[in-house]
């Protein structure tokens, strides 16, 4: 077994973290608010995550924010795929597990431009504002569908992003620079409090470097050039901070404790190489800041 080494992540606040991730504008662009409410209602899941202004009458896994034309938006979240219901409870950081990806996506934008173009034009603050996110899920949809419910299909959306912009100045490129992958791969969301234990994100250890600038990865979907993932970078420190707190929820039934007392002596012996808890094996984040560069950071 070879040990992947560790690198050097950045600092940063967790609370300032928390509230970037539940009312945070890193997906800039999407449906005009009045347009979602119109369409999904106003109650939203009954405020699950406790939020305040008009984002209490959204679902948790969506967010309004501002674009950058000062319309009023609401735009998907992390927590489309990192959190779930847990024994009546929303999980932040639980890996969704229930999400659908069989669907064709492209069919809510159908509906979605009818209501815009309908009541606005498309001439109009309100098509401006969603622009951008329409041709992003139009590219995403017909490369992200699933043959059953319950994967994600992050990695596939991921590609298909990249695909789309431009290297260096980040703009939308219609035609697709490199080839999509040719198969849709069906993924498990990991939960977001084992990162910490880890020397490298995702399964296939391809997340090295620095968490922070990988995590925001979301905002390929929207954003219209590099000073607006300038801008989500330095808030990333702080997301990765709150990530790092949290903590799974306690088993709620009763534990048998002979058999746990068994279970640890086979745990210990069997297991423990890999799954070693954090006081066994240490992995301490040192203070670093990186800068923006599109070079591969290196630790300071
Ligand atoms: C469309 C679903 C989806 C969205 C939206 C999404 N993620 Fe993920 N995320 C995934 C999946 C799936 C993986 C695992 C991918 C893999 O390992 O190949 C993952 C992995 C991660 C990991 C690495 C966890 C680990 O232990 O390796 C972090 C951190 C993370 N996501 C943060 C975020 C943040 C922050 C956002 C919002 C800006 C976000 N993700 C949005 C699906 C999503
Ligand atoms: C050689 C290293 C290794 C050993 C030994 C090992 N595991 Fe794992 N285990 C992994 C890796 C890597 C993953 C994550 C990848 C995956 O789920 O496919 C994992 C995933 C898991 C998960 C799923 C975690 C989740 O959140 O989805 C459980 C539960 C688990 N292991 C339990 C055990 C138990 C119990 C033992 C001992 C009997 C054990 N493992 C031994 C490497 C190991």
């Amino acid at each position: 077994m070879t040990e992947i080494a560790g690198s050097v992540q950045r600092n940063g606040t967790p609370a300032a973290g928390r509230d970037y991730l539940l009312y945070g504008d890193f997906v800039d662009h999407g449906v005009p608010y009045n347009i979602y409410t119109l369409a999904f209602g106003s109650s939203g899941d009954g405020n699950l995550l406790e939020r305040t202004g008009d984002n209490a009458n959204i679902r948790h896994d969506y967010t309004a924010i501002t674009a950058p034309n000062g319309l009023r938006i609401v735009s998907p979240n992390c927590l489309q795929c990192h959190a779930q219901m847990l024994n009546g409870q929303l999980v932040v950081g639980l890996g969704n597990s229930v999400a659908d990806f069989t669907n064709d996506q492209s069919e809510s934008v159908a509906a979605v431009d009818a209501l815009i173009t309908n009541l606005y034009g498309t001439d109009s603050p309100q098509w401006d504002a969603y622009a951008p996110f329409r041709r992003g899920i139009l590219a995403i949809a017909p490369n992200i569908k699933q043959k059953v419910r319950g994967v994600n299909s992050a990695d596939n959306i991921a590609a298909v992003l990249a695909a789309h912009r431009n290297r260096h100045t980040l703009e939308w490129q219609e035609e697709p620079t490199i080839q999509y992958p040719n198969e849709v791969v069906p993924v498990d969301v990991p939960a977001w409090w084992q990162l910490r234990k880890k020397n490298s994100m995702f399964w296939t250890a391809l997340g090295r470097g620095d968490y922070a600038k990988i995590s925001m990865a979301s905002s390929l979907l929207t954003l219209v050039d590099t000073a607006k993932a300038r801008q989500v970078n330095g808030q990333f420190g702080d997301v990765e901070a709150y990530i790092n707190t949290l903590e799974p929820p306690t088993y709620p039934q009763n534990i048998n404790t002979d058999l746990a007392a068994q279970g640890k002596t086979l745990f210990i012996a069997n297991c423990q190489r890999c799954h070693a808890p954090m006081a066994v094996r240490p992995k301490p984040i040192p203070t670093c800041s990186y800068r923006s560069t599109l070079s591969r950071p290196t630790p300071c």
